[in-house]
């Protein structure tokens, strides 16, 4: 996980309209986020994800949303699944604002 920052343009107009008027909000970013293949499907993924999701809660650091540049089309299904919504001009890049990954954990 590293702290990053994505331009608002790229964010869809519902949400940068409650944005203040920045041209770039501050983000974590997610890289490498693999499970061995052995254990594909068994919902290891998804754990990895809800950890990072609670460090960013945890964190006094504040970020807009967690993002991640999917590296194939199977890993953007996988974050998509999860709640993941596109952004900007490359299709694989994908983002969840903590507000909605908050509400994901508390389910
Ligand atoms: C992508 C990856 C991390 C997923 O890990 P995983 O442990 O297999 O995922 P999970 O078992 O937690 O799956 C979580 C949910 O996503 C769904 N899902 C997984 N891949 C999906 C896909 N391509 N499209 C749609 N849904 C998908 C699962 O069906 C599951 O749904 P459920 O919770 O409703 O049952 C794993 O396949 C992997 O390491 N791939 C290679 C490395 C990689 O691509 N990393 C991402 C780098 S950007």
């Amino acid at each position: 996980m590293a702290a990053a920052e994505v331009p608002v343009t790229g964010l869809p107009d519902d949400l940068r309209r409650k944005l203040p008027r920045y041209p770039t909000v501050p983000v974590v970013r997610i890289g490498r986020l693999a499970v061995d293949v052995r254990h594909d499907g068994k919902g290891l993924g998804s754990i990895l994800v809800a950890n990072a999701i609670g460090r960013v809660l945890r964190s006094e650091i504040a970020a807009y949303a967690l993002t991640v540049d999917a590296k194939d089309e199977a890993a953007a299904g996988f974050y998509r699944h999860l709640g993941f919504l596109p952004f900007g001009p490359v299709d694989k890049a994908l983002f969840l604002p903590v507000a909605t990954a908050k509400k994901l954990l508390e389910k």
